[in-house]
């Protein structure tokens, strides 16, 4: 096979710093403008949401829009639920938004969030003050009831991002000061966005501590590319022989890089440079070589800063020399899908050895991959991981997998055809 990636490509922006993009801008004191917004169908559940709130968003170009922020408690009552289609963050993160609120709301998603756990965040904002109910089970549809809060210590009994911003977005309402303790760092794009609009807000190790504020300015940003959709060009690039890429512009954040610190270990050659900090967001070019693997150990990064990336990651260690352990994965299965079990069906049906012991996933290789024959379960990262494997042992994509790809990389399809070269 002389299938190749090669070239340079400037990604769209990064899912995550998107989400709070929006909704920060959608409570500023004005007119915000967001570039190189992330074009998935999540953003999308979050601009709607917001828009049913009364705030006005007008797209001004491509990945690019307006957003008439309408400053803080000011969110219109809506006439309907909140539709977070896909979306966990734009379901916890507006939970969090409108706990503070003065208005009620209803939220919901699709079936495959409406199994996803939502009492990670109503338990410490009920602790605040709001009002939150969910289904027995836990899950969304979820009605919130914004009171006046008050600021809470909490100890994130699971590492999360976003229950942890979902503290956060309802702390910057409440009285007094909040102090969030995380059991292993997460990502950390709310305390930079917040920190950057002026926000008291303070960060140590695990600790994150806010005091309340009367306004979020106006503000205009530039997403940075999206780190999570990189890394299935990155691996593809590292398996595909006589490849060699640049992705400019991505989001470098140290909190979500765990994947480049494992794959560097397992002898990727990859270098980042032109490192400049925007928003408080490391953003820098990323180029990577086709490179020979063998396995690691990853038990000492937090599985936080790589926990989107294990699917693909898996897929390189079943290339690696040796026996690859990934810790303490539990939460993937609480995921778009039960992405554990889903890692190891696809792999297991593409030839790979790997099984799972407990919450780790453990991979052994190196052994020859075919095209898997096997349900995605709607699943984006699982539908890209698939294509990856194809592209790697097949030297083609099979575009079967559209609308999956479309919830956070919409344009996956043109990037890596544009890289492709036979
Ligand atoms: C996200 C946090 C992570 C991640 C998700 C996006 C965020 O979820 O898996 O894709 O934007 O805060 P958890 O916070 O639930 O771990």
């Amino acid at each position: 096979m002389t299938e190749s990636l090669r070239g340079q490509v400037s990604l769209p922006g990064d899912k995550s710093i998107s989400h709070r993009a929006i909704l920060l801008s959608s409570i500023s004191d004005g007119l915000c403008e967001i570039s190189n917004l992330a074009t998935g169908k999540d953003l999308i559940s979050t601009i709607e949401a917001v828009k049913v709130l009364g705030v006005r968003v007008r797209e001004t170009g491509p990945g690019r829009i307006e957003v008439h922020g309408i400053g803080m408690g000011n969110f219109k009552q809506p006439d309907r639920p909140l539709d977070c289609g896909n979306a966990g963050t734009s379901l916890r993160l507006l939970l969090g938004l409108l706990a503070g609120s003065n208005i009620s709301a209803k939220l919901d998603g699709d079936s495959s969030l409406r199994r996803r756990p939502v009492n990670r965040v109503a338990i410490p904002l009920r602790q605040m003050g709001a009002f939150v109910q969910t289904t027995d089970r836990g899950t969304c549809p979820v009605t919130i009831e914004g009171r006046k809060l008050r600021g809470i210590g909490y100890a994130l009994p699971v590492a999360s991002a976003q229950v942890k911003s979902a503290i956060l977005l309802a702390a910057i309402s409440a009285e007094g000061q909040t102090e969030i303790v995380e059991p292993t760092p997460t990502r950390d794009h709310t305390e930079r966005m917040l920190i950057s609009l002026g926000v008291p807000l303070t960060t140590s190790d695990c600790k994150v501590s806010t005091r309340p504020t009367d306004r979020i300015p106006a503000f205009e940003i530039d997403i940075p590319g999206d780190i999570s959709s990189a890394a299935f060009i990155v691996i593809a690039a590292l398996l595909l022989p006589g490849s060699e890429v640049l992705l400019q512009n991505v989001c470098l954040n140290p909190t979500r890089c765990g994947y480049l610190q494992i794959l560097r270990r397992m002898g990727a050659d990859i270098q980042t440079d032109d490192i400049v900090i925007k928003r408080g967001e490391p953003i820098g070019n990323l180029f990577v070589r086709s490179s020979e693997l063998h396995s690691s150990r990853c038990d000492d990064i937090p599985v936080a800063t790589f926990i989107d990336e294990v699917p693909v990651l898996a897929l390189a260690a079943s290339q690696a020399e040796g026996v690859t352990r990934f810790p303490n994965l539990g939460e993937l299965r609480v995921k778009e899908s039960d992405r554990l079990s889903g890692i190891l069906s696809i792999l297991d049906a593409a030839g790979a050895k790997i099984e799972i012991d407990g919450d780790d996933l453990v991979v052994y290789g190196p052994n020859k991959l075919y095209a898997p024959d096997v349900d995605t379960r709607g699943d984006h990262r699982l539908s890209m991981l698939v294509e990856t494997i194809n592209l790697a042992f097949e030297g083609a994509l099979t575009e079967r997998y559209v609308d999956e790809i479309g919830i956070s990389f919409p344009e996956y399809y043109d990037v890596m055809k544009s890289l492709l070269h036979r």
